[in-house]
């Protein structure tokens, strides 16, 4: 996507250092750093210290640490391989992507003992991932824009607010996002919108990562506190939710960023259209009950206890929130069953949340 007009995407391959770099997203929107991913270990923190996050893109990264893996192998050892990509696949465990991604590219290499083609298998499949995962969002935003089209039409022309939580835009994915890819096709086509963007507490995915990405493009948007989405609802100033998602079983439940299940449930409640918007690399075709079965992440309490900005004089600070002695629990998603979900949004078309719809567009799966 554009950025003060260069083309960047938040992972790339470097063919000179033959290593992939990643925008270090933890300094956005305020500094635009780049890291570079030299070895596992650097995959394995960029994953778990969010330089990279959002599901695909942690599916593509995890990839490329698969490479990284063989890179810095010179003995081509299966044993050892297969034991990295048991440790990059335990970084983050509720977006499926990143198994997903990492045992795509492990089974390319398997079975290979040139280390050189093994490699150039690594590379190729890492790069068709990062591809294929742009073209499937490019595709969410055609099928998408139908939704805001008709709330348009129906408005007359006037703006359609759209309510999102978390950053599921370019910077989590490759190009254009999942939640956001219809965002960007309707305004390209030149129909009026307007986004309220959920803050994102703790780290703040939709002030700092959302409300950037829509800025760079020039979309009309308003940062809103967590909490203010059920007033905003219940006044008729949103039209539609449409999130992300890091997991979603074949059954329709949408593991997302925390907040989402209440976001879920004030659009219930207010009658306004709740869709998510995947790419079928986040769908989990093994677990039938989201809610007892996905995988929460926890991370450390800090990110609830500590909040970061840029301070008067522009450097970027942390400062302590709550008394230092209260303890902070840090649920980092929560999963909204699949009857609160007005449709899913892939790269198929649009479905119902449920294993009959998600077959119908994926019936290879049956
Ligand atoms: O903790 P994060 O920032 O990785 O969480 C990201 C989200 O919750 C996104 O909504 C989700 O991954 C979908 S990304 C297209």
């Amino acid at each position: 996507m554009l950025v003060d007009g260069k083309q960047m995407r938040p992972i790339w391959f470097d063919a000179d250092l033959k290593i992939a770099k990643v925008i270090d997203q933890r300094m956005l929107p305020h500094q635009l750093v780049v890291a570079d991913l030299n070895t596992v270990d650097d995959v394995i923190e960029a994953i778990r210290e969010m330089f990279v996050r959002g599901a695909p893109l942690i599916g593509a990264t995890g990839a490329f640490g698969v490479y990284t893996a063989v890179l810095r192998d010179q003995e081509c050892n299966d044993d050892r391989l297969a034991a990295e990509c048991d440790r990059l696949k335990a970084v983050r465990p509720t977006a499926v992507n990143l198994a997903w991604g990492v045992e795509r590219v492990l089974e390319t290499c398997m079975g290979r003992d040139d280390r050189d083609a093994r490699l150039a298998a690594a590379l190729a499949e890492s790069l068709a991932i990062v591809e294929e995962e742009a073209e499937n969002c490019r595709l969410i935003g055609e099928h998408g824009l139908s939704l805001i089209r008709e709330i348009s039409r129906k408005k007359g022309g006037k703006p359609v607010n759209i309510l999102t939580h978390c950053n599921a835009g370019w910077l989590a994915t490759v190009e254009y996002g999942t939640a956001t890819a219809p965002m960007y096709t309707a305004f390209d086509q030149g129909i009026e919108i307007h986004v309220w963007v959920d803050e994102t507490r703790p780290l703040n995915q939709g002030a700092r990562l959302t409300a950037w990405e829509l800025g760079k493009h020039g979309i009309a948007h308003t940062v809103i506190t967590d909490n203010a989405g059920g007033h905003l609802m219940q006044h008729g100033m949103v039209d539609l939710v449409i999130v992300g998602t890091d997991r979603t079983t074949w059954t329709g439940d949408v593991a997302n960023k925390i907040g989402t299940y209440l976001k879920a449930l004030a659009a219930k409640d207010n009658d306004i259209p709740f869709y998510v918007a995947l790419p079928s690399s986040t769908i989990d075709w093994e677990m039938d009950n989201g809610v007892t079965s996905i995988p929460i992440e926890e991370r450390d309490p800090a990110e609830i206890s500590h909040i970061q900005g840029l301070d008067g004089g522009g450097n970027l600070v942390k400062v302590l929130v709550p008394p230092p002695a209260s303890p902070c629990a840090n649920h980092a998603f929560d999963v909204t069953p699949s009857r609160l979900v007005t449709g899913l949004i892939t790269e198929r078309g649009m479905c119902d949340a449920s294993r009959e719809g998600i077959l119908t567009l994926f019936p290879e799966k049956r």
